[in-house]
């Protein structure tokens, strides 16, 4: 059974008052909170185990290694990866989807090939691939999505073609809450030999990933989404193509036997993770991992199901309210317009109100503006959303009308 007042327990920043204020944090999408398991950890390997990984031969390294290699086990499960040698961490999903870029595709894509991309992406998973068609001579294709955020599966075919050597997708709109069906795009892009490219930020905080399930060939997150710490990323790759991937950074720990005029270079995952990675944020990541795991993915998706129902029957009764991405198939992320408030005024006075809400272009201009738009609002769940923080935030909106 989803407790979710039990769930809040293990956030002490969800009890913080703004002034009279409780806080309602509706910006997850942005960055999740931290359960008290994750900073714990954190603490643990500082104060009882710090020591750099891959290297010393004494227990407390030996001992950072084993945590280290552990973490990326735990990832391994969490995305269901045949091995963990196919789990490289990065910074962020931002550095995850740069490493395919430079390494992969500037090294395996020709003048002419074409990489397709959705109107709905992030700009992570736009402007590298804009670079390496800048580069390589290769062309950006953007299939268009419906006017409600949905996907359309004839606009996506018609731009595949035997050109397409890469599809790069988010499985989740950051903008518009969009869940993309990846399996079946990834079938077809296959069918015409191409590679696939997920990036599943959001996906990954409100939807189970199994990469053998979807057959991506790559799959990018970041930790501090999924309730981990800042500054860890993930990147998995197929071991087949991550074996034959040329190094994204050189350094120390990435390479095999280096002499003044040559060198060699380790095996994945090591071979991409040069130099002394973020070992306690890997292990930290681990933490929240397995705490999302303990509440069960399957759990924390129906809790928001219930709560995307309960956001759309509550904003239905304000005057005014638009929502921007009403696809079928979406989660806890909802970009909005309120009639006459300009979204910065809507910020504020929210903010006023202890709710956080984002705005802007959400690092999607392109798609922002495809949506008809300079900047919206921005309210997005966690696993620790209840429905008091909704009609905080219906309140919040009414007072912002009242005001302007
Ligand atoms: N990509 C994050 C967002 O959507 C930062 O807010």
């Amino acid at each position: 059974m989803y407790d979710v007042e039990k769930i809040r327990a293990d956030f002490p920043i969800l009890a913080r008052q703004f002034g009279t204020h409780q806080n309602v944090y509706l910006d997850s999408a942005a960055s999740a909170q931290k359960p008290l398991c994750v900073v714990e950890t954190l603490t643990r390997v500082y104060l009882q185990s710090y020591a750099n990984v891959h290297r010393g031969m004494y227990p407390l390294a030996e001992e950072m290694t084993a945590e280290y290699e552990k973490a990326r086990r735990i990832v391994q499960g969490f995305i269901n990866a045949k091995s963990a040698n196919e789990v490289v961490f990065t910074r962020n999903a931002t550095e995850s989807i740069n490493l395919v870029a430079s390494s992969w595709a500037e090294t395996f894509l020709s003048p002419d090939d074409e990489i397709l991309v959705s109107e709905a992406e992030h700009h992570a998973n736009l402007v590298p691939w804009q670079r390496v068609c800048e580069k390589k001579g290769c062309r950006l294709k953007v299939f268009k999505i419906g006017d409600d955020g949905s996907f359309l599966p004839e606009e996506y075919e018609k731009l595949l073609t035997e050109k397409t050597k890469l599809v790069a997708i988010t499985a989740m709109s950051n903008v518009l809450g969009t869940i993309f069906p990846i399996k079946q795009m990834t079938q077809k892009a296959h069918a015409i030999g191409a590679k696939v490219l997920v990036d599943a930020c959001q996906f990954a905080v409100h939807r189970q990933i199994d990469v053998l399930d979807l057959d991506a060939d790559f799959l990018a997150f970041s930790g501090h989404k999924t309730y981990g710490p800042a500054g860890i990323g993930v990147l998995y790759a197929k071991s087949e193509i991550l074996n034959k991937m040329p190094p994204y950074q050189c350094g120390g720990d990435m390479v095999d036997k280096v002499t003044y005029q040559h060198t060699t270079f380790a095996e994945p995952p090591a071979r991409f993770e040069a130099g002394t990675p973020s070992m306690v944020d890997a292990i930290g990541l681990g933490a929240a991992l397995e705490y999302m795991q303990n509440l069960g993915l399957k759990d924390i998706t129906a809790h928001e199901e219930s709560l995307v129902r309960y956001m759309f029957e509550k904003t239905s009764e304000i005057k005014g309210f638009k929502h921007i991405g009403t696809a079928p198939d979406k989660g806890g992320v909802f970009s909005f317009a309120v009639e006459n408030i300009h979204p910065q005024d809507l910020a504020y006075v929210l903010g006023k109100e202890g709710v956080a809400i984002r705005i802007g272009h959400h690092c999607a201009e392109p798609l922002v503006e495809r949506m008809g738009y300079t900047s919206l609002a921005r309210a997005s769940f966690g696993l620790y959303t209840n429905h008091s923080d909704i009609d905080a935030f219906v309140k919040a909106v009414e007072k912002a009308q009242r005001f302007f």
